[in-house]
C-alpha cells in the first residue's frame, strides 16, 4: 500500500502559470507541472500525469514540498526528499520520484529563460 502523506491534492492544471514543463519518463508516462511564481515565491503549483498511482503520489508530494517556497529553496527538491515522504513506495516506482523532480526543474528552468 502506498502511503500518500498529503492532506491536499495538487492534481490539475493552472491557467495563469508563470512556467510549465511536460516531461516523458523512462516508463513512457508523461508528467506536467504548472507553477505560478511571484516575487521569487511559488504562489501556486499543480501537476498532472498520464502515469500510475505512484506517479500521482510523487507528483503530489513534489508539489507539497515546493508550495509557498522561495524558488531557490524549491530547487532543493530531490527524489530522496520525495521518497522519504512516501516511505512505502516500491523500489520499482522510485523512477516516478525522479520524473517528478525532472519536471519541476524543467519548469523552473523555463521561468529563468
Ligand atoms: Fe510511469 Fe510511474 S510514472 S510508472
Amino acid at each position: 500500500i502506498i502511503k500518500i502523506a498529503n492532506d491536499k491534492t495538487y492534481y490539475g492544471s493552472l491557467s495563469d502559470y508563470s512556467c510549465s514543463a511536460n516531461v516523458k519518463g523512462i516508463c513512457g508516462d508523461a508528467m506536467e507541472f504548472f507553477i505560478k511564481i511571484e516575487d521569487n515565491k511559488i504562489k501556486d503549483v499543480k501537476f498532472c500525469t498520464t502515469g500510475c498511482i505512484s506517479s500521482k503520489a510523487c507528483g503530489n508530494t513534489a508539489t507539497k514540498l515546493i508550495y509557498g517556497k522561495d524558488i531557490y529553496d524549491a530547487l532543493k527538491l530531490s527524489p530522496r526528499a520525495i521518497l522519504d515522504e512516501l516511505e512505502n513506495l516500491p523500489s520499482e516506482h522510485h523512477h516516478c520520484a525522479i520524473l517528478s523532480c525532472i519536471t519541476v526543474y524543467k519548469a523552473v528552468g523555463e521561468y529563468f529563460c
